[in-house]
C-alpha cells in the first residue's frame, strides 16, 4: 500500500505503486514495478484479481512477503482481508451498541433493589437483658456477642441495641453522660469494637439508639450549662421560676408531674419531657445540633449501620412557654400531672422539628454512598390516634427523613382480639403511609408490655405469623420468637424510674432475662446467681434451646416464616390484599403478577373456632392446602375453600398456585410499595 502525489492530491494506492517502498532484496523501489494498464485502478485486491501466476504475483507484491494472515487481515487493503475486517468492525460496533441497549433497558425495567433493612427483621437487644457474660447480673456488650449465633440461626441480619452509653442509669441508659464512650456495666469501647466488627463479618447490621432530646443531668454539658459557661449557657432549656413552686407552666412530664425543675446553681428551671435526671437540649441552639451532628459523625465513622432516634417528637418545645391546654378544662389546674391530662401544642411535633431530623439525615446520607453501606434511620414517636404525625416522618417524595417511623399500632391488638380489630390496626398504617414508602410493624419493645402477656398467650404464634407475612418490615423485640411472657413483679423490686412513679407504669415486667436454656439463671447467667430482674418462671420450659429442637415451637415457626418471608418473592414485593375480617378472623394474601405462587393468610384472632368461606372468591383455587400452621397438626391439610377451620389463635399460611390475580379485580383492597412483575421463564424481576 502507498500513497502516490498526484496533482495535487494524495490518494491511496496499490503497493506495486509506491514510489518511496523499497523491498526487502533492498534498493530497488516498488515504482520500478510494471504499472497497471491505465484505467486500471488497482487497489490491493488486484494483487489477487491479477491473472498473473501466484508466484509471479508474489513477486510484485512484495510489501505482504512474509506477513502472517493476521496482521494482513489488520492491515490489507484486499477484499478478502477488508471485508471481513470492516464486517467485523461493524458486528463489534453493532454488539456494543445492542449491549449497551440492554444494559440500559434492564436497568430502566429493574425494579430498584431491596436494601437491607427491608429484607431482615429488625430484632431489638435489650442489653441488660439478653447476656451477660461477666457475671454481674447485668447483660453486657461481649453477651451480645456471644450469642450473635442467635441471630444466624434465625436469619435475622438487623440487629437493634437500646443505648449502652456511659450513663448513671437513672433511666437504663436513656440518660446518657458521655454519648462517645460505652458505659463500664456493658464493657468497654474495645468490647463495642469487637462486636461491631463481628457483626459485619458475619452480615449483620447494628443500629444504635440515639437520643437527641435530652442528656443526663450528669453530663458535661449540663455542669457548664448550670454554671453559665458562656459557651454553654444555652445548651438546655432554662427559664426563670419560682424556686418554691418551680412551675413556670403547667406541662408535665411523660414519667409524670410538672417538667420543670429548679436547680439551686443556676437558680432557674430546667425542663425536662422524661425524669428531672434527663434535661431536655435546647435543640434550638446551632450550636447543640451541631454536637448532635458530630456524635452522629462519631458512630458512623465507626462503622454503625443506623439509628433509632428516640423520643423524636419530644425535640422542640414552643419558646412562648405558654400553657398547655387541659384536656378536661374543669380539671382544677393542681390536678393536672399526667401527660394524658394535657393536648402537647407547645411540647411535642413542634414546627421545625422535621428540619432537624432531614439534617440529621442528610449526615447520615453522606455515610451512604458505597455499595452496602447504606444507612438506616427510624424514629419513635408514639403519635396515638394522630397517624398523619407518625407519617410526616417518612419526608416527602424528595426528602428522606427517617426509612420508616415506627408502627407501634399493633401494640393495641390486646385491646380487641378480633378479626376485625387486626385488619382495622393493619389498614390504619396502610391507608394512611405515603405512597411508595415501605411498612413497618410492631409488636413489643421495652416500653410496652409482651404481647404474649397482654393479648394472651395463644395468640403469640398468630401475632409472630401476622408480623413476618404484612409487608415491610417486622420488629421483634428480645424474647417475642420464643413467647416470652412479663414477669410479676413486687413493689419492692421495682427498678424502672416510672415503675417508681406509678407502680403500674413500670416497664420492669416486659425487661426480664432472655430464656436461653433450662440452665442456671436460664443461661442468661452462667457465672453467678443473680440477675438484676427475676426471670420468669416457665424459662425451663420456655427457651431458645428446648424450642430448637421442637418443630413445632415458637422459635421454629419464626424460623420458618422469617425464612419463607426473605426467600419468596411474593412476601418480599408482592401486592398485599384484604380478603376479609370478622369477629374471629382475619384474612389476606401476597401475590405477584407472573409469579405463580401466592399466599393466603388465616390467622384466628378471636375467641371462638371459626369456619371461613371463601367460596365468593374466584380468584382462589377451590382446594387449599397449608403450608404452615401455627398448629402443626394441621400442617399440610387440605381444605375446600367454602370451610377453612381455624382455632383461637391458630394462624394458616397457605400456598396455591395460580395465575389469576386478586388485586386486578379488587385494586382498593390492595397495596403494593413498588410495582414489580416476575417473569418466570428467565427468573427476573421488571417495572409493570
Ligand atoms: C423512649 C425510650 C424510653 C425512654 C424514653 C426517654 O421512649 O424508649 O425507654 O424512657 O425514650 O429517653
Ligand atoms: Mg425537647
Amino acid at each position: 500500500m502507498s500513497f502516490r502525489k498526484d496533482s495535487d492530491s494524495v490518494e491511496l494506492e496499490d503497493c506495486i505503486r509506491n514510489p518511496g517502498y523499497r523491498d526487502a532484496d533492498g534498493g530497488r523501489k516498488a515504482a520500478d514495478t510494471p504499472s497497471p494498464e491505465p484505467g486500471q485502478r488497482r487497489d490491493s485486491t488486484a494483487v489477487e484479481q491479477g491473472s498473473e501466476p501466484a508466484s509471479k504475483e508474489y513477486q510484485q507484491v512484495k510489501p505482504y512477503a512474509g506477513m502472517p494472515k493476521e496482521v494482513l487481515l489488520l492491515y490489507s487493503s484486499r477484499a478478502r482481508y477488508r471485508v471481513p475486517r470492516e464486517i467485523l468492525f461493524w458486528l463489534s460496533v453493532c454488539c456494543t451498541l445492542a449491549l449497551l441497549a440492554v444494559t440500559v433497558t434492564v436497568i430502566a425495567l429493574s425494579p430498584r433493589c431491596l436494601s437491607w433493612w427491608q429484607l431482615s427483621p429488625v430484632y431489638q437487644v435489650y442489653p441488660r437483658s439478653f447476656k451477660d457474660s461477666d457475671g454481674d447480673g447485668v447483660g453486657d456488650l461481649k453477651g451480645i456477642t456471644e450469642k450473635l449465633g442467635h441471630f444466624e440461626h434465625l436469619n435475622i441480619k438487623s440487629v437493634w441495641i437500646s443505648p449502652f452509653y456511659r450513663s448513671p442509669m437513672k433511666d437504663f441508659g436513656y440518660d446518657v453522660e458521655d454519648f462517645r464512650d460505652v458505659d463500664p456495666l456493658f464493657g468497654t469501647m474495645k468490647d463495642f469494637d469487637v462486636l461491631l466488627a463481628e457483626m459485619h463479618d458475619k452480615g449483620l447490621k447494628l443500629i444504635m439508639d440515639f437520643i437527641p432530646n435530652h442528656t443526663s443531668d450528669r453530663h458535661r454539658w449540663f455542669n457548664l450549662s448550670r454554671t453559665r459557661d458562656p459557651l454553654y449557657e444555652d445548651y438546655y432549656v432554662w427559664t426563670d421560676c419560682n424556686k418554691t413552686n418551680p412551675k413556670p407552666n403547667n406541662w408535665v412530664s411523660i414519667f409524670g408531674n410538672s417538667s420543670w425543675t429548679y436547680d439551686d446553681v443556676r437558680g432557674q428551671c430546667y425542663l425536662h419531657q422524661f425524669l428531672k435526671e434527663q434535661p431536655d437540649l435546647n435543640l434550638r441552639n446551632p450550636k447543640v445540633r451541631q454536637e448532635i451532628i458530630d456524635i452522629i459523625h462519631f458512630w458512623l465513622e465507626k462503622g454503625v449501620d443506623g439509628f433509632r432516634m428516640d423520643a423524636v417528637k419530644h425535640i422542640l418545645e414552643a419558646t412562648h412557654l405558654r400553657d398547655e391546654p387541659q384536656v378536661d378544662p374543669n380539671l382544677p389546674p393542681e390536678l393536672v400531672t399526667t401527660e394524658w391530662d394535657l393536648y402537647h401544642d407547645y411540647t411535642t411535633s413542634q414546627v421545625g422539628l422535621h428540619d432537624l431530623l432531614r439534617e440529621f439525615r442528610a449526615e447520615m446520607d453522606t455515610y451512604s454512598r458505597e455499595p452496602g453501606k447504606y444507612r438506616f434511620m427510624v424514629t419513635e414517636s408514639y403519635d396515638y390516634h394522630e397517624v398523619e404525625k407518625t407519617m410526616m416522618y417518612y419526608g416527602t417524595p424528595l426528602i428522606t427523613e427517617s426509612d420508616f417511623p415506627f408502627n407501634f399500632y399493633l401494640l393495641d391488638l390486646p385491646h380487641n382480639t378480633s378479626g376485625w380489630w387486626a385488619q382495622h390496626l393493619v389498614s390504619l398504617w396502610m391507608a394512611n403511609m405515603p405512597r411508595g414508602k415501605w411498612p413497618n410493624w410492631v409488636v413489643g419493645n421495652h416500653d410496652r408490655s409482651r404481647i404474649a402477656s397482654s393479648a394472651g398467650r395463644i395468640y403469640v404464634e398468630a401475632i409472630n405469623m401476622m408480623l413476618l407475612t404484612l409487608p415491610g418490615t417486622p420488629t421483634t423485640y428480645y424474647g417475642e420468637e420464643i413467647g416470652m411472657e412479663n414477669i410479676n413483679i413486687t413493689q419492692s423490686q421495682i427498678q424502672d424510674p416510672a415503675g417508681k412513679y406509678n407502680a403500674s407504669a413500670s416497664r420492669d415486667p416486659e425487661r426480664s432475662p432472655m430464656q436461653w436454656s433450662g440452665d442456671m439463671n436460664s443461661g442468661f447467667n452462667d457465672k453467678t446467681n443473680i440477675t438484676w430482674l427475676p426471670l420468669h418462671p416457665d424459662y425451663e420450659t420456655v427457651n431458645v434451646e428446648v424450642q430448637m429442637k421442637d418443630e413445632g415451637s415458637v422459635l421454629s415457626q419464626y424460623k420458618f416464616l422469617n425464612h419463607l418471608r426473605q426467600s419468596e418473592l411474593p412476601f418480599q414485593r408482592g401486592w398485599f390484599c384484604y380478603v376479609l375480617a370478622d369477629a374471629n378472623v382475619f384474612s389476606y394474601l401476597r401475590e405477584l403478577d407472573g409469579h405463580k405462587q401466592a399466599y393466603l393468610m388465616v390467622i384466628n384472632f378471636g375467641k371462638q373456632s371459626a369456619t371461613t368461606d371463601l367460596s365468593s372468591i374466584q380468584e382462589l383455587p377451590d382446594q387449599l392446602q397449608v403450608l404452615m400452621s401455627t398448629k402443626p397438626a394441621n400442617d399440610g391439610k387440605v381444605f375446600q375453600k367454602s370451610s377453612i377451620l381455624t382455632q383461637p389463635g391458630e394462624g394458616l399460611t397457605i400456598r396455591y398456585s395460580t395465575y389469576t390475580r386478586f388485586h386486578q379485580n379488587h385494586g382498593a383492597e390492595c397495596y403494593v410499595s413498588e410495582k414489580a412483575c416476575y417473569l418466570d421463564t428467565i427468573d427476573i424481576l421488571y417495572k409493570c
